[in-house]
């Protein structure tokens, strides 16, 4: 694992996620009310909620951890940005809703939670989470070693397909890079921004923001990456989907927006590309 390269990340996180959050009004006051950042796909592959003990994986600012826990789970939320982890935890006190967040690289916390025998029922992750790891066989180790025995892990993610399209959807990069870093010195996007109230669904304030000083590296992982670390790893995959539309996220700048905030490709491109990826696998 390349903690440099994380710890890189980690700094342009915090800048991001400061301007992400700026986008977003009226956070508390919509959890506080009833309201839900999820989406219906990770809500079919999480199931029954009620009293779980669910890990939530790379939390960022907490929205979807708090939506988890209006289900009755028990959440803890981990993630690598000191921002993100101090908003997520001021969203919780203001809204009134009870979880625990840890600001931790996934990858020491991993073993310091199985060391301290902590186990889960459920471990979910979601929505641009993988392009941050860099070795997938630890990441699926890790989370084997915090699942209970019949324990579930859920990802809803980004199709790896995407990685090889430009912004005008032309094959343009390879589809993997063999765990090798890539860096982009604009750091992270203001992909809210370009979102709008499809990702911002308590209120959208826009405003420009300054560019990110902080480059990230990223990591291109494909399905045969992911599915074979979560077998190598012990996990036995139990759903496999692929979805042709994106939840929330305008990833790319001609993208149409249809009702329940999915977005699919423009008229002049194929339909029913792979778009995202929904992965459940048992701690069997
Ligand atoms: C696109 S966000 C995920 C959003 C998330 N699904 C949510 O509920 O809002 C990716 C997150 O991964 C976090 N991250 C990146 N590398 C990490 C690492 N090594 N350990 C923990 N978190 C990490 C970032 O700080 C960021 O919050």
């Amino acid at each position: 694992m390349l903690q440099a390269a994380h710890e890189q990340n980690r700094c342009s996180w915090n800048y991001m996620t400061v301007i992400h959050n700026r986008h977003k009004v009226n956070q508390a006051e919509y959890l506080r009310s009833g309201g839900s950042t999820l989406f219906p796909e990770e809500l079919e592959l999480l199931g029954a909620l009620k009293s779980k003990k669910l890990l939530h994986l790379q939390c960022n600012s907490g929205q979807d951890s708090l939506s988890l826990v209006q289900m009755g789970a028990v959440v803890t939320g981990v993630d690598i940005s000191d921002e993100a982890i101090s908003f997520a935890r001021q969203l919780a006190s203001d809204a009134g809703l009870k979880a625990e967040f840890i600001r931790a690289d996934i990858y020491d916390w991993f073993r310091q939670a199985a060391e301290a025998g902590q186990r889960f029922d459920i471990a979910f992750s979601s929505y641009g989470a993988l392009c941050w790891l860099s070795d997938l066989q630890l990441w699926a180790q890790g989370i084997r070693s915090v699942l209970n025995p019949g324990g579930k892990f859920v990802l809803v993610e980004f199709h790896p397909f995407l990685q090889m399209l430009d912004d005008d959807w032309r094959l343009a990069g390879p589809y993997t890079v063999e765990g090798k870093p890539t860096i982009y010195e604009n750091g992270i996007g203001d992909y809210v921004a370009m979102s709008g109230e499809m990702l911002a669904v308590s209120g959208y304030v826009a405003f420009e923001a300054p560019p990110n000083p902080h480059a990230v590296y990223e990591f291109q992982w494909g399905m045969g990456d992911i599915c074979s670390a979560l077998i190598d790893a012990g996990l036995r995959i139990s759903k496999l989907v692929e979805y042709p539309y994106i939840n929330g996220c305008k990833m790319f700048p001609r993208m149409r927006e249809l009702p329940g905030r999915r977005l699919v490709p423009p008229e002049d491109v194929p339909q029913n590309l792979p778009l995202m990826i929904g992965i459940t696998a048992i701690n069997a």
